[in-house]
């Protein structure tokens, strides 16, 4: 068997243990076989290309893996699971700059035709794209770019034009790719892109920016596959892409927006309190909390942003234990998008050692809704909002929500009646069975925990 062949049943393993992989990323109880198979895939698949009998000299890929790996690992050991989105926009962006240089050396290979001239200007570009607009997602979800949508007049005749620049560049290269100038302005150009992209949308939408810019990634990666002919690049890269856009799509639908909305609304901005509810508010202490969750049987825990805020997950632990203890059923109903980040809520009750079983979807929750006893909404707000169901005229219309306001009691904690993310009044606050704990999350918890030791 010559090494080609060798060297093709490899990647086909690898591929499959990609495949497989992703497969198993989908639950999080296997989540973390998922991450591994899939980093054996990569490892076969990088071992098995340096076999590869075009590679020359080894130095400089040592010194690549050297380093890459150092940082890769001191990044993944220090970043706090909150800071994750953050990372991950930041390896998004250097995926995307490798792919562009990637595609870059495939000029310098053996017999480029029209085809390998149309990759390469296609993952130079995307690359780029994803190179600064990950930069940019990055400093806007750090804090470290102000978080507002940023926009201009002429903006839309700017980035029509910068495309129109891109095109020209693109065609001009094609038909004379000896002349690297049309090159590097297609590079400076899809820099410029990935910013323009990026800074009309507001910081709240930028989980779902990363997630698309992950997609880029992979499509760019994709593209640099083909420039250099590499098949397992390919295939890695059409995983990347296509699992990226599904995670867009599925976060644009739990939050009932169309992609277009989050792209150019400039939506995820600070702003005020819309809507007007009537009724009254019946704020309860810890000690009226109590006595209803001592003689309760089935509870619902629904987390959402504020109990990040409040970094209450340990006590919500602790509670749940203690209402164990007394007897009681005690299951979380997690929203697809509660919290600001894909999985928000799963890593920080992970972090709280809280086990899988217990951890419910919204549509396994809302059918048996009516038999909870009492529903505890720590820090969550548009995902429980019943307006989405209720109230035609409000913007979180349609919007699929954990029906809380069914069950028997509602608790709601959080620290005032101000709005969350979508900035819309709850009507929730202001119904018969629902009772308002008012409070840091973390400490309302306490103060109950301290009644039960009572
Ligand atoms: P939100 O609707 O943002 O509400 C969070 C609530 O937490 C606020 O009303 C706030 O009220 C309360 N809170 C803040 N700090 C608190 C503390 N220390 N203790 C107690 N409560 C506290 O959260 P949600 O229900 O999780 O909904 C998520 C929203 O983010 C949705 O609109 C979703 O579309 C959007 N979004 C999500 C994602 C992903 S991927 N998860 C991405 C982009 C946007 P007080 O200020 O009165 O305490």
């Amino acid at each position: 068997m010559n090494s080609a062949v060798i060297i093709n049943i490899a990647y086909i393993l690898s591929a499959a243990l990609f495949i497989y992989g992703l497969k198993e990323l989908s639950s999080p109880a296997t989540a973390r076989r998922g991450n591994f198979i899939s980093s054996v895939g990569m490892f076969i698949a990088v071992v098995v290309t340096l076999f590869n009998q075009g590679i020359l000299e080894y130095q400089w890929i040592i010194l690549g893996i050297a380093i890459g790996g150092l940082i890769g690992a001191a990044a993944a050991r220090t970043v706090a699971m909150t800071a994750m989105p953050e990372m991950v926009a930041l390896f998004n962006g250097f995926g995307g700059l490798a792919s562009l240089l990637v595609g870059w050396v495939a000029l310098y290979g053996a017999g480029t035709t029209t085809f390998t001239i149309i990759t390469i200007i296609l993952s130079v570009l995307i690359g780029g794209v994803t190179f600064t607009g990950s930069i940019i997602a990055w400093g806007k979800l750090s804090g470290k770019i102000d978080g507002k949508p940023i926009l201009f007049s002429g903006q839309q005749i700017f980035n029509t034009l910068l495309m129109l620049g891109i095109l020209v560049c693109g065609v001009l290269f094609a038909l004379e790719p000896t002349n690297l100038t049309y090159l590097y302005v297609i590079i400076a150009l899809s820099f410029v892109f990935g910013i323009m992209f990026v800074i009309p949308i507001g910081g709240g939408d930028m989980p779902v920016v990363i997630s698309l810019l992950n997609s880029y990634s992979g499509l760019a990666a994709c593209a640099a596959g083909f420039a250099i002919n590499n098949l397992l690049l390919i295939v890695a890269g059409s995983l990347v892409g296509a699992s990226g856009i599904i995670l867009t799509k599925i976060m644009c639908k739990a939050m009932n927006r169309s992609l277009s909305n989050v792209l150019f609304s400039g939506f995820g901005s600070p702003k005020q309190i819309a809507g007007e509810v009537e009724g009254t508010v019946k704020p309860i202490v810890a000690e009226d909390a109590f006595y209803i969750l001592e003689a309760a049987s089935n509870v619902l825990v629904v987390p959402g942003y504020g109990m990040a805020v409040a970094q209450a997950q340990h006590v919500v632990k602790e509670l749940q234990e203690l209402l164990e203890k007394n007897g009681c059923e005690v299951v979380y109903g997690v929203h697809p998008v509660a919290g600001r980040m894909p999985g928000h809520m799963n890593v920080l009750l992970a972090e709280a050692d809280v086990s899988y079983d217990v951890l419910m979807e919204m549509d396994s929750v809302n059918p048996r809704m009516e038999n909870f006893d009492v529903a505890i909404v720590i820090g969550a707000n548009d995902v429980v909002n019943p307006a989405a169901r209720e109230d035609e005229s409000s913007p979180l219309f349609g919007m699929p929500i954990i029906n809380v306001d069914i069950a028997r009691t509602v608790f709601v904690l959080k620290r005032s009646m101000a709005a969350g993310f979508a900035g819309v009044q709850n009507p929730l606050f202001f119904k018969e069975n629902t009772r308002m704990l008012f409070g840091d999350a973390k400490e309302s918890i306490s103060q109950v925990i301290r009644e039960f030791s009572g």
